[in-house]
């Protein structure tokens, strides 16, 4: 009798230990999903990163190919994204190419967009090597398309959203008019992002006046500019976007590293021979001032849009960008592949699952 006493006890015990091992990892499972900023976090080393070699990459481009231009440290590519209340899941190309079976994703934007697009193309190529693939290019967009799966990767480079018109008085930058937007109607995902064109002056400004509204200027305060054409970029979401199909997201800014005063080392005047991020979560030059100007166009908008905020995250990687291993002069505002651009894509990942 006392066997049995004693056994039903340790069963209960057992079953009630199992009961709260089990509330415990499903309210936790909970947390994270409610609870968690992903974007909050710091930089951790992990020796099973970067997620693909580049020689797995034949497509790559040499602009973002910093070991193949001869960058010999490594380490920078070693780094995985740790938000402080959650994991992030690893990156998953079988799994990402079945949510996205038959459908199209398109990065519009600068360069910055196609160093991310790049980055989802060599995500995606490396891990299924054998897949089939297509790689074309019409006019500003390119498009990777994996064949067997139909899934269409695309860039269209648009580097202000808002248009440029060749007139008679010149080229003129259009702030209240989107005419590009023809090319991004129904597309299942969306990622767009515009900034680092708005401060171009001299011989690489592409534009010779501003429209906005009916004025015709040969110049304005550019941050204003920029806000103008994020409203009119706004109400394209608004008005062309259906939410049932397309998701939205914006890119968020990408950080430039020319000033080592803004990371507690006065003396670099860029990011050359930088070999690890700033470490911890802050960044001692705190945000740039574009951030809040896009945060605040964001909030304008009624149709659902997500911001990939990684301006924080991208702020302590002073070591990720190519420096001298690029193709032109210093280059402290594109990344290396593999680098911190997969880091934007595994978040955007773990946003759709
Ligand atoms: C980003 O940095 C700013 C200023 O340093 C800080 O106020 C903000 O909370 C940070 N955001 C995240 C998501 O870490
Ligand atoms: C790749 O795309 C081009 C242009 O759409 C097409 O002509 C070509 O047949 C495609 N190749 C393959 C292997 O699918
Ligand atoms: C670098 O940043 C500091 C702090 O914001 C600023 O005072 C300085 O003028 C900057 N230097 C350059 C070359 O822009």
């Amino acid at each position: 009798m006392g066997f049995w006493v004693h056994c039903d006890v340790s069963i209960a015990a057992a079953v009630s230990l199992l009961l709260v091992v089990t509330l415990f990892f499903v309210c936790k499972a909970n947390a994270v999903l409610i609870d968690c900023d992903i974007f909050k976090g710091s930089w951790v080393m992990d020796k099973s990163y970067p997620l693909y070699e580049p020689s797995t990459c034949p497509f790559i481009e040499r602009e973002f190919s910093c070991q193949k231009n001869g960058r010999l440290d490594l380490i920078y590519t070693r780094y995985r994204w740790q938000p402080r209340d959650c994991d992030l899941q690893r990156f998953n190309s079988e799994d990402f190419l079945q949510k996205f079976r038959g459908k199209s994703i398109m990065y519009v934007g600068d360069s910055l967009s196609r160093n991310q697009w790049q980055s989802l193309t060599c995500m995606l190529h490396s891990s299924m090597p054998n897949a089939n693939y297509n790689l074309t290019r019409e006019g500003d967009v390119s498009t990777f398309t994996i064949t067997d799966y139909e899934v269409k990767v695309m860039l269209d480079r648009n580097v202000y959203l808002v248009d440029v018109v060749q007139e008679k008085i010149g080229r003129v930058l259009k702030l209240d008019s989107i005419e590009g937007g023809k090319l991004w109607r129904g597309i299942d995902m969306l990622i767009f992002n515009t900034w680092h064109w708005w401060n171009r002056r001299g011989p690489s400004q592409p534009f010779d006046y501003i429209q906005d509204g009916n004025e015709i200027l040969k110049d304005m305060d550019r941050m204003l500019a920029f806000e103008k054409a994020l409203t009119t970029w706004g109400k394209w979401v608004d008005s062309n976007v259906d939410p049932a199909k397309t998701m939205v997201f914006f890119q968020g800014i990408s950080p430039s590293h020319y000033n080592g005063t803004l990371w507690n080392e006065p003396s670099a005047k860029s990011c050359v021979g930088q070999k690890q991020p700033v470490l911890g979560s802050t960044y001692p030059g705190g945000l740039p001032p574009e951030v809040t100007v896009l945060k605040d166009a964001l909030r304008k908008i009624t149709n659902p849009v997500t911001l990939l905020d990684v301006t924080n995250l991208s702020l302590l990687r002073k070591d990720g960008h190519p420096s001298i291993y690029g193709i032109a002069g210093m280059d402290c505002s594109h990344w290396c592949l593999p680098g911190v651009p997969d880091t934007w894509n595994e978040i955007l990942y773990n946003l759709l699952i």
